[in-house]
């Protein structure tokens, strides 16, 4: 396993290799992101995976200082797999100065986490062409856990023609059904208790769709019911809304996505399920 700081050895690296599988990721990292990066390995032979807390896509209000980091530990992860290229680049590499391009993905962007989270998926996407371009993978691997993010990158990808393809993993939970994520490490252990909140309302949600209701309102009622069971948790959004373009939906005919955020004090969480 190469782990490699600039962009320059990175690209000589790649080189050596034919098929390429890529997981960028901010570290911390968990099985969520293990399950991506097996599946890269195991589709496309070879895996590269990026580790880097990407400053851009961070509001001035967000976790960036707080956001969890140990590279010895993930590093030690990764070599278990074996992964063949890790990229740990500074900031400075990325971000060097005189820095100034910006992507800007479209109206997918522009609801849900946009809201509490304005400039964050131009941040992403800025970061996510950068890291395509230097990686150039064969495919590159994305959770379905972000949803919002998964959908933005997929579009980024076909409107600026990057020779890429996405694809997507199911969310990886713990065994009371709370979705792995690095942010979980900053809840106290009464939040991490509580936060199961998140994917016991999507599961009433769903429920509810399961025994016929199709009126969007009255599932994202389902939804508030059960995280007003939990005080501790500030509801952020509750959404019912159409899994490509990420519009509310009055009424679910072709599928929903059911997604939601929830701030258990500093810390926000966010979960979603396809029905
Ligand atoms: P990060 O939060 O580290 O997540 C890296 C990848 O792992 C993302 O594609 C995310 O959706 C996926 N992931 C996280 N938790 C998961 C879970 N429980 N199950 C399955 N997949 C999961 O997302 C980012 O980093 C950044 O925005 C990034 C794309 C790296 C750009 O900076």
């Amino acid at each position: 396993m190469k782990v490699i700081e600039t962009i320059a050895e990175f690209r000589a690296a790649r080189a050596g290799f034919g098929s390429l599988g890529f997981v960028p990721t901010m570290g911390f990292l968990h099985e969520g992101h293990l399950s991506l990066v097996r599946l890269a390995k195991a589709e496309c032979g070879a895996v590269a995976v990026s580790i880097f807390v990407n400053p851009a896509q961070f509001g001035p209000q967000d976790d960036f200082a707080r956001y969890p980091r140990d590279l010895k530990r993930d590093l030690e992860l990764l070599a278990g797999i074996p992964v063949d290229l890790v990229f740990v680049p500074a900031a400075a590499e990325i971000y060097p100065q005189g820095f100034d391009t910006s992507v800007q993905v479209g109206a997918v962007t522009r609801s849900l986490e946009s809201k509490s989270r304005p400039g964050h998926f131009a941040g992403v996407a800025t970061v996510v062409t950068k890291l395509l371009n230097i990686v150039q993978p064969t495919r590159a691997y994305f959770g379905q856990k972000d949803a919002q993010q998964s959908v933005a990158i997929e579009k980024l990808v076909r409107d600026l023609d990057i020779a890429c393809e996405i694809v997507i993993g199911a969310t990886v939970r713990q065994s009371d059904g709370l979705a792995m994520s690095s942010r979980n490490a900053n809840l106290s252990p009464q939040d991490r208790e509580r936060a199961v909140v998140l994917f016991r309302a999507l599961q009433a949600a769903q429920s509810r769709y399961e025994a016929g209701e199709r009126r969007a309102e009255a599932l994202r009622a389902a939804m508030r019911d059960v995280l007003a069971s939990v005080p501790q948790g500030s509801v952020d959004y509750v959404s019912v809304a159409d899994p490509q373009s990420l519009i509310e939906l009055d009424t679910v005919s072709g599928g929903a996505l059911l997604s939601l955020a929830v701030h258990f004090g500093s810390t926000r969480l966010i979960d979603n399920i396809r029905v």
